[in-house]
């Protein structure tokens, strides 16, 4: 049932979706294993805003991840975790297998003090133990809050307090290519400010003999064996709280997004089959680290809760070389991978011998995520990666959607480079005019809202409510509104044009950064650009183009004029850039996203103040673009 093959079946869902949303989903929830069926489907109030899924069902997501599996799959992979290093073994864990761990896991957090409704720091590189200690805590009802292993102490500090965690979980180290990272260094000084915390459990991994604190940090290793593996799961209702998850936004306070356990458990897994078109027995790889939601939703409960293989990769995409990636899918035979534009455009200026050299006949579907994906990043993919056979799915998300909204669905709709296309049943968007009214019909342009409630979407920002209301419920009342500007062509795909904060206006046309970006890079040395406005006496705003090329141009100004020319052909004059500055990196947040807000304040002219730029993952590119300012 809901089973998506054609597009016809695609319309007819669809449309069954949006007439009868509650059936729909209900008839989606039927897959699941429920202690309790729900008295209510769908309960909800954008005013206010409240949303509550399934009201009364009873159930235990990690029942629907591994127990629920054990009958005919127990010897299955569940995960394959690739090592840092390829010289090293993967790891394959069969749900029988992951079930224990987990289920020991558990029994050990219980024993440190942890009870259901406690919020707990999960600080872990990618390894196995880190997918443990997540499924772990929604076994027992506590809430995980994932801080990605990139994080300074101080923002591990934030987290920590703003949850009121009382436990940590950490590592003596990570790898990262040939470096190590010292997590436990930097949690024993985010530690210095979050005197809540009494518990810090550590795994030795790299055996680095870190200091432990008496009293405070325990070992991971000694802990476990004092358990056994039977932990019956705890009864959760579908609106208790599963996890936390901050994401950053570009200014102030970082925002923990609560998810809860029925309506994110039904909806990413719905989407995880549907946009892929999983089917039993792929082998399913997200490059993504855990500590994103891409990560929680595409590594670990969408695929875990279907069955699914899913690898978990240790490493990163350039070490030993550049063949990392392509090497692990020949190993591994995967048939569905999924990564980011800004892993695809740095993989793209390696020699294409580094693919060439490996077998990657088992691919049948790509998918993308984090940004609009680029024409030329989208044609390498397709060409190089899917050779021409792929279809390439690029699944337009966010933290606080929980699951894919608007994506291709594999092999079902028709794709158009750099578009998202359609969205999936259940999501309803309206594009809205800057005045807040609704655009109807195609060929349009706007902001992206949602007018209907989806089941994975955030509740709430953990302990300010109001925050939630006044960042997403307030500018368009009554709809959901994602940041987003897109457009909606005769087609009526959806085209993601960037976040609306970042729209230039040119002589009173709005121009979403993504789309200039993309027409840039079209140029054959041109491998990434960031654009951003900044004030111009004639036309309001001008645009000033940072460009990183495959070749440092010998004749710059040739250059400009053919970067020029080329967006000129794909957008029209209005959108050339104005100011065209050649770098050799850009200012990137960990996730992979360009911070504009520092090249904005470089294109003012107004470098003497950039603020906070320790979340960057270069700091040090910074100054190359501050001293090549035009
Ligand atoms: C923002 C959300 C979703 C998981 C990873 C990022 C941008 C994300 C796409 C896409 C165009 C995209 C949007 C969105 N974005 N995917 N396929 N096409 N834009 O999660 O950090 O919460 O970021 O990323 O601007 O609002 P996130």
């Amino acid at each position: 049932m809901n089973v998506i093959r054609t597009f016809e079946d695609y319309q007819e869902q669809y449309k069954k979706s949006i007439e009868h949303p509650e059936n729909f989903w209900s008839e989606v929830a039927g897959n699941f294993y429920w202690r309790k069926k729900w008295d209510k489907v769908l309960e909800w109030d954008f005013h206010k805003p409240e949303v509550k899924w399934f009201q009364g069902a009873k159930l235990n997501i990690t029942e629907n991840c591994l127990d629920r599996h054990l009958t005919k799959h127990a010897n299955q992979t569940a995960i394959i975790w690739e090592p840092n290093n390829p010289d090293d073994d993967a790891k394959h864990i069969t749900y029988q297998q992951l079930f224990e761990e987990v289920c020991k896991t558990a029994n050990m957090l219980k024993a440190n003090g942890v009870k259901k409704g406690d919020r707990v720091c999960i600080y872990l590189p990618m390894i196995p133990e880190l997918a443990y200690a997540v499924l772990a805590c929604a076994r027992i009802g506590a809430v995980h809050s994932v801080v990605f292993a990139g994080f300074s102490a101080k923002s591990v500090a934030d987290r920590v307090q703003d949850a009121g965690c009382n436990i940590v979980i950490t590592s003596d180290g990570a790898h990262r290519g040939e470096k190590t990272i010292n997590l436990k260094g930097i949690i024993d000084q985010a530690m210095e400010s979050c005197p809540g915390v009494s518990c810090v459990i550590v795994k030795e991994y790299l055996k680095s003999g870190v200091p432990m604190k008496t009293g405070r940090d325990v070992y991971w290793h000694d802990e476990i064996q004092k358990v056994n593996a039977d932990c019956p799961a705890e009864e959760m209702d579908a609106e208790d709280m599963l996890f936390i998850l901050y994401t950053s936004g570009s200014t102030g306070k970082p925002k923990g997004m609560v998810h809860t356990c029925g309506g994110y458990m039904v909806y990413t897994n719905y989407t995880f089959k549907t946009a892929f078109q999983y089917h039993e027995g792929h082998v399913y790889w997200c490059t993504a680290d855990i500590g994103w939601i891409t990560g929680h939703s595409y590594i670990l409960y969408g695929p875990l809760s279907a069955g699914a293989t899913t690898v978990m990769f240790e490493g990163i995409p350039s070490w030993p070389d550049w063949g990392r990636f392509w090497q692990a899918i020949e190993r591994h035979k995967v048939n569905i991978f999924y990564t980011a534009p800004t892993a695809i455009r740095s993989l793209q200026q390696a020699p294409l011998s580094f693919v060439e050299k490996y077998d990657l006949s088992s691919l049948k579907v790509l998918g993308s995520v984090g940004e609009p994906i680029n024409e030329e990043a989208w044609n390498w993919y397709d060409k190089n990666i899917g050779k021409g056979k792929c279809p390439i799915i690029d699944t337009w998300w966010q933290t606080e959607t929980g699951g894919f909204m608007i994506t291709p669905i594999a092999n079902v709709t028709k794709l158009k480079p750099a578009h998202a296309t359609l969205p999936l049943p259940g999501v309803q968007p309206a594009v809205m005019n800057e005045s807040g009214l609704e655009i109807e019909g195609n060929n349009i342009e706007g902001r992206l809202t949602i007018k209907f409630p989806w089941p994975s979407m955030a509740r709430t920002i953990y302990g300010d409510h109001q925050r939630f209301k006044e960042t997403y419920f307030s500018s368009f009342p009554g709809k959901y509104f994602t940041g987003d500007g897109c457009k909606r062509d005769n087609d009526g795909y959806y085209r993601i044009t960037g976040r609306v904060d970042d729209i230039i206006i040119v002589s009173g046309h709005n121009l979403g950064t993504a789309e200039i970006e993309s027409a840039i890079d079209e140029h054959a040395n041109v491998i990434e650009t960031a654009v951003v406005g900044f004030p111009h006496d004639i036309k309001g705003q001008g645009i000033y183009a940072f460009v990183i090329c495959y070749e440092k141009p010998t004749e710059e100004e040739k250059l400009r004029v053919e970067i020029k020319d080329t967006v000129s052909k794909i957008i029209g004059p209005i959108a050339k850039p104005d100011k065209i500055q050649f770098v050799s990196g850009l200012p990137k947040t960990r996730s992979g996203k360009i911070m504009r807000r520092i090249l904005r304040k470089v294109a003012e002219g107004d470098t003497g103040n950039l603020g906070d730029t320790t979340t960057l993952l270069d700091p040090a590119v910074v100054d190359e673009i501050k001293a090549g300012a035009l």
